[in-house]
């Protein structure tokens, strides 16, 4: 007998649905998986055997085939037991119950616990897409069951529960929606505790207002790891659609948190320097995001940047530009979004002190030069905003004045936003750094004055064409922040500020 279930994939960020087809007939005992099954899938085999057994049905003695359709995408994970329990069952007159309008995901113990899958969240995006009228998830999954509308989810944690359902012993309800509230986080570390260093706190409202790359330089000590740790209380609300394009490549590499479904406050990513160049684009010989897709509309912060490999730090470059990662298999290629922001911080040198008022540096200059040159020009290049930060002094530090709180500025942070979401409603990009050339000239013109400004920065700072659109963005971004429509002088000459710092230590020595 044949029998046919549905469930569903994913290849990278987008789900599509599966068949999953069962033939029992006569001959020979045997249980063969088709249709492009990774090694995870073949296992399925053996514990749906077990299963069966340990949930007081008969195994079929029978030559069983099963087929995976479409056959020429490489399915991978253990979600498939599930179907493929239920279709065995089917095929062999065991269950009697109407699954057409149904797709099914889940993981089976041995004795018939639904256990969790990664990816539920992007695969049942795709099954309303496709017009599945109902998805069966495990009960650890139901979080991300709750998120999409339009579609009934139901959520089990033992196959006799799903069982019941299907024949209409005892129904399971459908899983409630969950609204969506963006959130800030709020009270755990505040830019308030931050003494002084007025232009790094500037430079990183700016990048935050426009989603700009920032590199910050600078002593031990001096703040920039504290900085860093307090941009997420400062970064702009996040939509529903970015929620859930962000939360569906959590969902697949299995880091969301129990209980949430959706992500509410956008991603701050911050891997450690040990971190691989798979690690961080993503790969692997199971396809995961790596850290810039899980940072995906959010921060990647990189603390002590020449540290990392530069493997690691050059795999970089083309995501940063390309705003996703492709990747490319045998069996296919697949693809992760990764629209982030880039924040980086290091020392000027192995000592740190190179540039230090007061304290002398210890390196020699082959040491300094070979620590800089870890980080590549052109990596250099596509941080929008270069800061240093310096040590901080005496008086700002015992001063009693409380610092700007990040509540404030994040208000000015999502006002320059809303502009930008205003501004852009008709091109498909939302914030100033992914402007494109052609939008970069509809937007950014140029007043004479300002424009002989850029030029004579252009000549002294020996700026790259790519440079010259950064500075045009980050003065867009500074617009934005002063409402002003127009790009002024003065927003153009402190966005030029913010390229002078790679000449001091990368070039100058
Ligand atoms: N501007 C500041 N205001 C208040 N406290 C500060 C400031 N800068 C540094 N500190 C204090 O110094 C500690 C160390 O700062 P932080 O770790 O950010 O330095 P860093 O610049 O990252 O140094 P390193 O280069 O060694 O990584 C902070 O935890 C904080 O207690
Ligand atoms: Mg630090």
């Amino acid at each position: 007998m044949f029998a046919k279930v549905k469930s569903l994939g994913l290849l990278g960020i987008e789900g599509y649905s599966v068949d999953v087809e069962a033939d029992v007939s006569q001959g020979l005992p045997a249980f063969d998986v088709v249709g492009m099954a990774g090694m995870a899938v073949r296992e399925s085999r053996d514990r749906v055997r077990a299963t069966i057994k340990n949930c007081g049905f008969t195994y079929p003695v029978s030559r069983i085939t099963v087929n995976l359709a479409p056959a020429d995408i490489k399915k991978e994970g253990s979600l498939y037991d599930l179907p493929l329990f239920l279709s065995l069952l089917k095929a062999s007159g065991q269950l009697k119950a109407d699954t057409e309008d149904s797709a099914f995901i889940g993981e089976l113990s041995l004795t018939g616990d639904i256990r969790p899958v990664h990816g539920v969240l992007p695969m049942i995006l795709a099954a309303r897409r496709e017009g599945i009228r109902r998805v069966f998830i495990p009960l650890q999954n139901a979080a991300e069951g709750a998120v999409v509308d339009g579609i009934d989810v139901y959520a089990a944690e033992h196959i006799t529960l799903l069982l019941a359902h299907l024949t209409g012993n005892a129904l399971l309800t459908p899983l409630e929606k969950t609204e969506f509230t963006p959130s800030t986080e709020d009270g755990i570390a505040d830019f308030a505790d931050v003494m002084g260093q007025a232009v790094p706190r500037r430079a990183l409202e700016i990048a935050a207002a426009g989603s700009h790359n920032v590199l910050m330089v600078g002593p031990p000590g001096s703040g920039k790891s504290m900085l860093a740790k307090r941009l997420p209380s400062i970064l702009p609300n996040m939509t529903r659609e970015e929620a859930l394009v962000t939360s569906a490549v959590h969902s697949i590499a299995g880091t969301l948190t129990a209980g949430k479904g959706l992500l509410t406050a956008r991603p701050f990513r911050s891997p450690h320097h040990t971190v691989s160049a798979p690690g961080l684009t993503g790969g692997g010989a199971v396809p995961r995001p790596g850290e810039v897709s899980l940072a995906h509309n959010g921060v990647l912060f990189l603390d002590e940047l020449p540290e990392f490999s530069r493997m690691a730090m050059e795999s970089l470059r083309q995501p940063l530009e390309d705003e996703q990662v492709t990747i490319s298999r045998a069996s296919g290629s697949l693809s992760y979004p990764c629209s982030f922001m880039l924040v980086a911080a290091m020392n000027p040198c192995p000592c740190g002190y190179f540039g230090h008022p007061t304290r002398p540096c210890t390196c020699s200059p082959a040491a300094s030069s070979r620590y800089l040159a870890r980080v590549s020009g052109p990596l250099l290049d596509r941080f929008d905003l270069h800061v240093e930060v310096p040590p901080v002094e005496y008086e700002q530090l015992a001063s009693h004045t409380k610092a700007e709180c990040s509540a404030d500025i994040r208000a000015r942070v999502n006002a320059a936003r809303a502009v930008q979401q205003e501004r852009y409603r008709q091109t498909g990009i939302g914030v100033n750094a992914q402007l494109s050339p052609s939008l970069l000239k509809r937007y950014c013109a140029l007043s004479d004055e300002a424009s002989a400004l850029m030029k004579t920065a252009f000549d002294k700072l020996d700026l790259s064409a790519r440079a010259y659109d950064r500075i045009l963005k980050v003065a867009r971004t500074i617009a934005d922040l002063d409402n002003s429509e127009t790009l002024q002088p003065r927003h153009v000459a402190e966005a030029i500020q913010y390229r002078t710092l790679d000449r001091k230590y990368w070039q100058e020595r």
